[in-house]
């Protein structure tokens, strides 16, 4: 069933969403080559502390981490280790939150240093896919038009959507109903309705759509061992049109001035 939320939840809500975002906001100045990805992970769970939340994804399932980092053919749920990152990487950075009962999501692509122009169009593109979703996600559509706008875009580009992995649900639980693939077809799928709370998450391959999942339970790759893409926004449907919760404009400032 759906949890439709009020306009106080919604606030609530956004304030998770933001505390991510200020997250992957104080990250950005340390994703420079030679950074261990734990180090990320130990900042973002000691920052998130400090400012009143929980790491959402930590023992979530088991998840041994506060962060998922995937990097390059990595495509999502890297656990944080010994890895250093390195000019022309690809860097995923997933995270959660959950603060007064309810959870904020969100994931951003950074590249380290100067990245090849295939592999920035990739992201771009994944990005734009996301808010061509996003604009969809009006009161009178449904799921299936979020993501059929999301593939649409995705594939005329010449990349592929990876179907095993969606967006979903947000609110007191991580993951809740409705399940929002990034593939589909327009017109199918629940009504998106007042209150709706979702997380829309495309995870865009260069090459083939087919992934793996790895030994230590949690990473998904790409079988082909190209790069793969990942944005993710938490939005909520208020007066009809979709509100975005997180924020790219805090990372996005961050980013621009370093
Ligand atoms: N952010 C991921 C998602 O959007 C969740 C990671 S689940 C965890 O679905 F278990 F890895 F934490
Ligand atoms: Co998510």
């Amino acid at each position: 069933m759906i949890f439709y939320k009020t306009r106080a939840e919604i606030e609530l809500l956004r304030l998770s969403n933001e505390l991510v975002s200020k997250t992957h906001a104080a990250l950005a100045p340390y994703l420079q080559p030679g950074v261990k990805t734990i180090e990320l992970d130990r900042i973002a769970e000691q920052f998130i502390r400090d400012h009143g939340g929980v790491p959402g994804f930590l023992q979530y399932n088991g998840y041994p981490n506060s962060l998922c980092i995937s990097v390059n053919h990595h495509v999502v749920h890297g656990i944080p280790g010994d890895y250093e990152l390195k000019e022309g990487d690809l860097v995923s950075i997933d995270c959660g939150v959950l603060m007064n009962d309810y959870y904020g999501d969100s994931a951003y692509t950074y590249g380290i240093g100067s990245i090849d122009p295939k592999h920035q169009k990739l992201m771009d593109v994944t990005k734009e896919s996301l808010y061509l979703g996003i604009e969809q996600a009006v009161v009178g559509n449904r799921i299936g038009d979020i993501s059929h706008a999301i593939q649409t875009h995705a594939e005329s580009n010449g990349f592929s959507v990876v179907r095993e992995l969606i967006g979903h649900g947000v609110g007191k639980d991580l993951h809740e109903k409705p399940e929002v693939p990034n593939y589909g077809k327009r017109g199918r799928g629940p009504k998106i309705l007042e209150g709706l709370v979702i997380a829309i998450e495309p995870m865009i391959n260069l090459g083939k759509r087919d992934i793996v999942q790895y030994n230590d339970g949690w990473t998904i790759g790409t079988r082909d061992k190209l790069p793969s893409a990942h944005y993710e926004h938490t939005i909520a449907i208020v007066d009809g049109k979709p509100q975005i919760l997180s924020r790219f404009d805090i990372i996005e400032e961050v980013l621009n001035q370093l």
